[in-house]
């Protein structure tokens, strides 16, 4: 009897829980301060930082079905709120140059360190998994951007 009571009990607290819903992480329009807003950047690079990165690092998530579920709902609004407050792919014009010049550098530091994305994101989204080149190639184009803001700091 007390098994039950116990079940019925964790069952209508998983019931509760539903109703403690996170704000979503959607924004209607594209951002004018996206990092790519009218950039020439070569497209395949825009998808692969789009597809690996935005969801935790941009102002607009592309949610799963399970996303909705309490406490999975909870564990993902936490890592979008972590991730957006190092990194806002799609505020990137709001920061100054010098702050856009050390994420550039972290950026690059977290692809060669094989931190990001993070590993148990990949497990659950394999598009996001990155090879050695598309690593190689994001890089190039980091080395670039760094250079060419810089370039623009003289
Ligand atoms: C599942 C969500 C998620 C994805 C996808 C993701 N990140 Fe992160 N990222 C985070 C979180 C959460 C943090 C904050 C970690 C912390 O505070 O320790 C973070 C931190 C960072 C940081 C700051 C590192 C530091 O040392 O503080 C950089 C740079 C970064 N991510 C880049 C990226 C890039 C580039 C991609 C895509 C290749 C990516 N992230 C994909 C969640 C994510």
């Amino acid at each position: 009897m007390r098994k039950y009571i116990i079940i019925l009990t964790l069952l209508v607290l998983f019931g509760l829980m539903q109703f403690v819903r996170p704000e979503r992480n959607l924004q209607t329009n594209p951002s004018r301060y996206d990092i790519f807003y009218l950039t020439e950047t070569e497209g395949s690079i825009i998808s692969t930082f789009q597809t690996a990165c935005y969801n935790c690092h941009s102002s607009n998530t592309a949610y799963p079905w399970y996303a909705s579920v309490a406490p999975v709902s909870w564990a993902i609004n936490s890592h979008i709120n972590n991730g957006k407050k190092k990194l806002n792919f799609s505020e990137w014009i709001l920061y100054d140059k010098d702050q856009q010049i050390k994420l550039l550098m972290e950026i690059s530091e977290v692809l060669k360190e094989h931190e990001m994305p993070p590993k148990p994101y990949i497990w659950l989204h394999a598009e996001a998994r990155l090879t050695e080149a598309d690593r190689q190639r994001l890089d190039e184009w980091i080395i670039n951007k760094k250079e060419e803001i810089k370039a623009s700091l003289n």
